[in-house]
């Protein structure tokens, strides 16, 4: 995918304050630190776009990008960041289950997991109330590249197990390995929209 423009356009704290231009979005989900500032800035190739940072649970909102003037990149907070309040989690989830549940716009999720370790409960969860509710989304096993060739097969085929109903790919924002191959479901989900 050639990248004409993709700017940010604004952190939203509430379901009423989404964009209503109707554009495809795709959204970045998963834990805390997980890379998935850093995956759209690969997908995007732009390096300082959506902040990224070595402080868990920094996106506290649901951040818009427009691409291409087309689609939307949505950036959701990390969730299971064990320092931030009880309160602060609980809300966690009613925004991004607001969001996931029923916007139309929504076209693909895509489930960030970190190929290093195995799913954590709230991974699993998440994974679950997907598929239970039906949404179409792809899992993606991050930083890929902190792993020899071999540990990261033996990753992919627990992940695969672990999540079969789903499409688990690997992917390093380090090197942009994986970047085609995601870029390629992500146009197929919006051409029909
Ligand atoms: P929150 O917004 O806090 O939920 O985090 P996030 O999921 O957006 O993670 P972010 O992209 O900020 O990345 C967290 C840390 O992991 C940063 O230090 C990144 O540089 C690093 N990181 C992310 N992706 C990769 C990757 O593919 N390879 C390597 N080596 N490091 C990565
Ligand atoms: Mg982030």
């Amino acid at each position: 995918m050639k990248i004409i423009s993709a700017e940010f356009i604004k952190s939203v704290y509430e379901r009423i304050q989404c964009p209503d231009d109707s554009r495809p979005e795709i959204s970045f989900l998963g834990r805390s630190n997980v890379g998935k500032s850093s995956l759209l800035n690969s997908l995007l190739q732009r390096r300082k776009l959506a902040r990224t940072s070595n402080t868990p649970g920094r996106t506290q909102c649901i951040n818009f990008f427009l691409v291409n003037d087309r689609i939307y990149f949505v950036d959701l907070p990390g969730y299971g960041y064990a320092k931030v309040s009880k309160s602060m989690r609980s809300e966690w989830g009613k925004m991004a289950e607001e969001y996931l549940a029923d916007r139309d716009e929504l076209v693909l999720s895509i489930h960030l997991v970190d190929s290093r370790h195995e799913p954590t409960t709230l991974d699993m969860q998440l994974h679950e109330w997907l598929v239970t509710n039906q949404k179409p989304h792809i899992v993606v096993a991050t930083k890929a590249d902190k792993l020899s060739k071999r540990d990261l097969q033996k990753s992919i085929k627990i992940l695969r197990s672990k999540m079969s109903e789903s499409l688990v790919i690997p992917y390093s924002s380090a090197t942009g390995d994986g970047r085609d191959e995601l870029w390629t479901l992500i146009e197929n989900s919006v051409k029909n929209k």
